[in-house]
């Protein structure tokens, strides 16, 4: 990390250059904004994974928290290219992250400017098990409803119920957690969108639901969709992840990941099965750039 570059609101400062006071608010109080992106290694150089919607996200986070921020979307969009580019990322995770670094003891309103700074690094499979399938626990967590915590906004506070659950997951021997909504539905994973595959369709919690509505979620509709595949959206039950024939995540962090196991109960015959797998390698063509029809959402840097 020493020899990292940070992009600090336009302009690059060394790694260990970029710090605050513990009494700002965003350490206080979680109020930060961050995204998550990975870029890859093409054929043509390395290329940002949907840029514009990432960048679009972060600022509606600010948007929704009333959050202002020292930098427009055009920016941060040079901004996360420059940083690849400055710290010659391959393949690698980019975190654009919003932070106060005014000294606050009492309550705080947001009326000062935030700084936003972007880190990238190297980065491979988030989850150790990706290749094998995860074995995945129903949390005792409920995902807030909306109407508790905006889930559509990526603020550091409201990611402290996905910290609880993967930590029980954890302890109790789990690769990850599903959380279920306050209504009982089955809600996300503690940072990725939840697909099941029954007789050869393919179903996912409604857009309505109380979830982040991923974009590599949205990557997998339009994939599933123009290989034939019928995607349903509509409320899941939990018993319906014990049944099915296929489960997977999605997210930026776990691409497309299987899931094998939840609650003890083997999914499918327990391997990764053929919808899981036709997902997985065309989101892996679509991001190494050899894909025709989804080459929109490569930004080469
Ligand atoms: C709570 C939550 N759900 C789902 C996702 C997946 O979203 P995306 O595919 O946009 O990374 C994320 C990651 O950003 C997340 O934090």
């Amino acid at each position: 990390m020493a020899q990292q570059y940070i992009w600090l609101n336009g302009k690059f400062k060394k790694f260990e250059e970029v710090t605050v006071h513990v009494f700002t608010p965003t350490i206080q109080y979680g109020l930060g904004i961050f995204e998550g992106i990975r870029c890859y290694q093409t054929k043509k150089g390395v290329a940002v994974f949907r840029l514009r919607e990432h960048a679009k996200r972060f600022m509606d986070s600010a948007k929704m928290y009333k959050m202002k921020l020292r930098v427009s979307q055009e920016e941060l969009e040079e901004g996360i290219i420059e940083t690849v580019r400055k710290n010659k990322i391959q393949n690698g995770y980019i975190r654009p992250f919003a932070f106060y670094d005014n000294v606050v003891m009492g309550f705080f309103y947001p009326d000062e400017q935030m700084n936003v700074s972007i880190t990238a690094i190297e980065y491979g499979n988030y989850f150790q098990n990706k290749e094998k399938g995860l074995r995945c626990k129903v949390s005792s967590w409920r995902k807030a409803s909306s109407d508790v915590l905006p889930p559509q906004a990526k603020v550091s506070g409201n990611y402290i119920a996905s910290f609880l659950s993967r930590l029980d997951a954890r302890d109790s021997g789990y690769d990850e957690a599903i959380l279920l909504s306050a209504n009982g539905l089955v809600a996300e994973g503690s940072g990725e969108n939840i697909f099941l595959v029954e007789d050869n369709k393919v179903i996912t919690p409604q857009k309505s639901g109380d979830f982040l509505l991923g974009i590599t979620r949205d990557s997998a509709i339009k994939i599933l969709e123009s290989a034939g595949v019928e995607v349903e959206q509509r409320g899941v039950h939990r018993e319906e992840l014990y049944k099915c024939d296929e489960l997977f995540f999605t997210g930026t962090a776990a691409e497309v990941t299987p899931v094998v196991n939840v609650d003890g109960r083997t999914i499918g015959n327990g391997k990764i099965g053929p919808i899981t797998r036709m997902v997985s390698e065309r989101f892996s063509k679509i991001v190494s750039g050899e894909d025709k029809q989804f080459a929109k959402w490569l930004t080469y840097v």
